[in-house]
């Protein structure tokens, strides 16, 4: 029997002339795999190709405005004019399959080292390491290089138009630099850009505001705008959920054409407080023109999850599916084909090449990312030792949403 999932209708953008072909997109997700100065690499191209024909939009993983916001080995530049030729293959890659190609554009901040900054000490709001584990503790940026920074996102933006993009995606998610400006634990300035939550807000503002305009002076096609954010910071002081609202009340006024919640549930409610069992999307809803496009990354993995992330949040709502699209490529394909029964859940290590998984990612996620992935089988990573991978198989399944809090949701439409 064929379900009929809304998930997989289009959408047109209010504002710009833009239709996605379904309400998947698939989340950034760093391969590390581009060559030594942050040029794309066929393996990359591969990894993009084998994933294009599903989603609506390929987000791409983050790419550094500026060699001092390069996060790790491997990662994308476009911080150089000499990076756009590789970007437009990138582009063009994503775009051959169907899907709009966005690129989603960072600077590392205090999450970064002087070794990878080939020297250089790491750059943050203010001089304050990360709070857990061993980190380096950054240098504050000066005014200057505050505004250099933003002109740097600008430039960016600039690049990704005539490498021909459909849109850039603003990471000010996940504890990299433009967070770090919001954050009251990274941010201890006082000046204009800290002190208060107005000045914490000013970065970010700032980078949106300059990127809209570069888009508005050099886009000739509609080249979309998006906004990734992380409602929450777990340490004290830490960036709050109202905190968060209120920014992206502000910024989806700018411009803005959709935001991105990394979540690590996409039904999940405020860690920061327990008593509180309203869903974050719902408060983003709240605050959100109707439909506006809000898009949810966090667990989502069958298609019943997808559709109920929609039943709850309403036809603008977008799931983000990361770790999932490693997994199978043909995501969106099986379902329209109803195919689910093929859908994989889980990754063996026999099977990393065929769905053009890069090596360097392979390493990662058998490693850093293993105990976040449903693997197949456990083994001891030893890349000289690659048959050590098939020790013993444990099968491990997706940790299921839970039901209660779906049926809270579901009671709430
Ligand atoms: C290997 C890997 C690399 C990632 N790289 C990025 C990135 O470049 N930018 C970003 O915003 N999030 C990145 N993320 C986070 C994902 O976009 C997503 O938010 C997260 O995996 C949760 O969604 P999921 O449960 O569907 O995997 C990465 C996640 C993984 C597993």
């Amino acid at each position: 029997m064929q379900i009929n999932y809304d998930f997989l209708d289009n959408y047109t953008f209010n504002n710009k002339a833009v239709t996605l072909r379904n309400h998947i997109v698939m989340a950034p997700t760093t391969l590390r795999a581009s060559l030594a100065d942050g040029s794309v690499s066929d393996n990359e191209l591969n990894y993009y190709r084998m994933r294009a024909q599903g989603p609506a939009m390929i987000i791409t993983e983050t790419a550094y405005v500026n060699d001092l916001g390069r996060g790790w080995e491997g990662g994308i530049s476009v911080s150089d004019d000499d990076k756009i030729p590789g970007l437009r293959r990138l582009a063009s890659t994503i775009q051959s399959g169907g899907a709009k190609a966005i690129l989603q554009i960072f600077a590392a901040g205090r999450q970064t080292t002087t070794d990878i900054l080939r020297g250089q000490q790491p750059v943050s709001a203010s001089q304050q390491a990360y709070p857990h584990g061993e980190h380096e503790v950054p240098r504050a940026l000066t005014h200057d290089e505050i505004s250099q920074t933003i002109a740097d996102f600008a430039q960016a933006t600039k690049r990704a138009i005539l490498a021909g993009f459909d849109g850039v995606e603003l990471h000010g998610a996940n504890l990299y630099l433009m967070q770090q400006f919001f954050s009251p634990d990274s941010n201890r300035r006082d000046d204009l850009w800290g002190g208060t939550v107005e000045k914490r807000r000013r970065f970010g503002l700032a980078v949106t505001a300059k990127v809209a305009q570069t888009i508005e002076k050099y886009a000739d096609k509609p080249f979309l705008l998006g906004y990734r954010q992380s409602p929450e910071e777990p340490m004290t002081p830490g960036i709050t959920l109202e905190e968060s609202l209120e920014f992206a009340k502000q910024i989806t006024t700018l411009s803005v054409d959709y935001l991105h919640l990394s979540l690590k549930d996409a039904f999940q409610s405020p860690f920061r407080d327990q008593a509180d069992t309203q869903a974050i999307i719902d408060y983003y809803r709240a605050i959100l023109p109707q439909n506006y496009p809000l898009f949810v990354a966090g667990l989502l993995k069958k298609p019943e999850q997808v559709e109920s992330l929609l039943d709850t949040g309403g036809a603008g709502t977008f799931a983000a599916l990361g770790r999932e699209l490693i997994i199978e490529p043909n995501w969106v394909q099986k379902v329209k084909n109803n195919d689910e029964a093929a859908i994989r859940y889980a990754l063996s290590p026999s099977d990393f090449e065929l769905l053009g998984i890069p090596k360097i990612l392979e390493k990662w996620l058998l490693t850093r990312f293993r105990n976040g992935l449903p693997i197949t089988t456990d083994f001891e990573f030893d890349p000289m030792k690659p048959w050590q991978y098939y020790k013993h198989a444990v099968i491990q399944t997706p940790k299921p949403i839970d039901p209660t809090q779906l049926m809270t949701l579901k009671k709430r439409q």
